[in-house]
């Protein structure tokens, strides 16, 4: 069976960009930044994105394009005889399946928002109305489920239609329209009064924070956060480079898609963070940051001219929406690529059952926000143990066994034909990707892994 490839150069960055570019961006980002510190975090993370980052994102495009195949059956396909790799495809399948409900359930917050803003919600709310409504959504359980549901629906149509027509057409749009909104909204928080406290804390570091916050805690968030951003850990980039054309150089994609990405974090913090200390919302407020800073943002953005703030404010909802909807569909694709593939299933069924199981799932992960907030597993609620484990456990995991198979076990002659272009890449630059891959990068994940189980302390 030929495998679709993409339409285009353009097309293949930004659809990677589109499964990277996500919540973890403008929600996530901001909020841990936040959480940990600002300037001093984004030090580490930036680190950790260059060093760790990119290598693993071309080692997962290089296993991708040379298995031509999706998570579910690369290792099987690529992986020397009798070694104990296979199983490793499930920290993909259920990552991603996992991943998927939580993902959902804050897309839907996103949907949400936009209809809030359609309805025009926002016009005239002090900041304490604006904070009181992100309240008022958590414990709406109804609701939250019922956005939850439709952002699986489109999610499920879109992977239905197939790659190709779907996420490609999508994203070329709703990539561009995000990054100038964003553009604009950052230029106007960094210009607001009272900003200045903001930009110092987001750009000038302080190490001191880092100690407060704790020093392991902050490289485990900035670890997982690296990883969250570009997708990698659980195959859902893995498969993009099996669509992946054999001319195009691995390590160039994964360096555009990082820069691309990392420059809408960064202006995500640029919105968010002068904003909330402008209105004396704390920076560490956690998951509702951005939505209790955005709406005053926009009303205070256009303020003499209420349609443009109407308008924008529509427009920046559905792009964030869309956003999610884009990662959520490459994680559903992981998945229905993974029945498909394995048990032969058609697409369209393989994609219902994705999505029911999905649905189920992601109710139960919003009611755990609300009516079923009593009840938890480790002490955490459905939605942060489903943060927890996939963001933080499972992503970092399955980054730290793909660089040890591709540096390790993967067949020589593969990684160096798909990492070099078949030697168009500088040589230099070969030996140190493999170099992070072989020892850095396994070193460097165990040693902050030991860290947080507390076998040793930073
Ligand atoms: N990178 C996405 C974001 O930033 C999240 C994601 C992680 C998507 C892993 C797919 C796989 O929102």
């Amino acid at each position: 069976m030929k495998r679709e490839s993409f339409g285009s150069r353009l097309g293949f960055i930004l659809v990677s960009a589109g499964c990277a570019i996500g919540i973890g961006n403008v929600w996530k980002f901001p909020y841990i930044c936040g959480a940990y510190g600002g300037a001093a975090f984004i030090l580490i993370y930036l680190c950790f994105l260059v060093i760790l980052g990119i290598p693993v994102l071309v080692a997962e495009f290089a296993v991708g394009r040379g298995s031509h195949t999706s998570v579910a059956k690369c290792f099987d396909k690529l992986a020397p005889a009798g070694s104990c790799w296979k199983p490793l495809k499930f920290i993909g399948i259920i990552g991603c399946y996992m991943l998927m409900m939580f993902y959902t359930t804050v897309g839907g917050w996103m949907i949400y928002y936009c209809v809030k803003s359609l309805r025009g919600d926002f016009v005239g709310a002090t900041p304490e109305a604006v904070t009181q409504s992100f309240s008022d959504m958590l414990g709406n359980a109804p609701t939250m489920m019922l956005w939850m549901v439709i952002i699986c629906l489109i999610g499920f149509a879109v992977c239905f239609m197939g790659l190709q027509n779907g996420i490609e057409k999508i994203s070329k749009v709703m990539m561009s329209a995000l990054l100038i909104i964003m553009v604009i909204l950052a230029v106007h928080s960094v210009m607001m009064e009272g900003a200045g406290e903001g930009i110092r804390f987001y750009l000038i570091p302080d190490f001191q924070k880092i100690k407060e916050a704790g020093v392991g805690n902050v490289v485990f968030a900035a670890l997982s956060q690296s990883f969250f951003t570009l997708s990698i850990g659980i195959g859902a980039m893995l498969i993009f480079g099996s669509y992946l054309d054999k001319s195009r150089s691995l390590t160039g994609e994964a360096v555009s898609i990082t820069v691309l990405d990392t420059f809408v974090a960064l202006t995500a913090g640029f919105i968010i963070i002068p904003a909330c200390f402008s209105y004396g919302i704390q920076p560490d407020a956690g998951p509702s940051l951005i939505f209790i800073t955005l709406p005053n943002v926009f009303q205070q953005a256009f303020s003499g001219v209420p349609i443009l703030a109407y308008i924008f404010s529509v427009m920046f909802y559905v792009l964030l929406a869309m956003a999610a909807l884009t990662s959520t569909i490459s994680l559903h694709e992981v998945v229905t690529a993974y029945l498909h593939e394995e048990f032969n299933f058609t697409r369209g069924k393989a994609a219902r059952l994705v999505t029911g199981g999905c649905i189920f799932l992601g109710i139960l992960c919003s009611l755990s926000l609300g009516v079923m907030k009593g009840f938890t597993i480790f002490g955490l609620g459905i939605f942060d143990l489903f943060d927890f484990v996939t963001a933080k456990i499972m992503l970092t995991l399955g980054g730290l066994c793909i660089s040890i198979f591709t540096g390790w076990y993967l067949d020589k002659k593969i990684v160096w034909s798909e990492i070099t272009n078949d030697g168009s890449l500088k040589v230099p630059v070969y030996k140190l990707i493999i170099f992070i891959l072989r020892y850095i990068a396994p070193i460097a994940i165990s040693l902050i892994f030991i860290n947080e189980l507390g076998l040793i302390k930073l």
